[in-house]
């Protein structure tokens, strides 16, 4: 399915690699293993450091998303107000870490820093 946006690019170029990352993303909605590979052959780059670009910037996913996406802001406001506490409730109700989507698809749980929202930080003590 993704191997038609090679068609718009020079191989052995490397300084595509950052949008055919962007581009498989916006297929799938995220970076499948097998796309990941045939980007690696088609820019002359080693799949590792594919791996280092996909991982280093926050653009990209490695993984596919839940049908809804759960952020919790650990940013320094939201941090003061407790947000480690919601953070912790979340992932026992759902049964996922930060940073991952419930077996049956339906969320996915992210932190994030500061979604510009700190005054209605909200607090959660118990
Ligand atoms: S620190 Fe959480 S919204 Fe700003």
């Amino acid at each position: 399915m993704h191997n038609k946006i090679f068609e718009n690019y020079q191989p052995n170029d490397r300084s595509t690699l950052i949008p055919l990352l962007q581009e498989v993303q916006t297929i799938y909605g995220y970076l499948p293993e097998n796309a990941l590979r045939d980007i690696s052959n088609f820019v002359k780059v080693p799949l590792s450091r594919v791996y280092g670009v996909a991982t280093f910037y926050n653009q990209f996913r490695l993984m596919p998303l839940g049908e809804n996406i759960i952020r919790v802001c650990r940013g320094t406001a939201c941090h003061v107000k407790n947000s480690a506490n919601i953070l912790f409730a979340l992932e026992a109700e759902l049964g996922v870490m930060a940073g991952h989507t419930t077996r049956d698809k339906k969320f996915t749980l992210e932190v994030v820093n500061c979604i510009g929202a700190c005054s209605i930080a909200p607090g959660y003590f118990g």
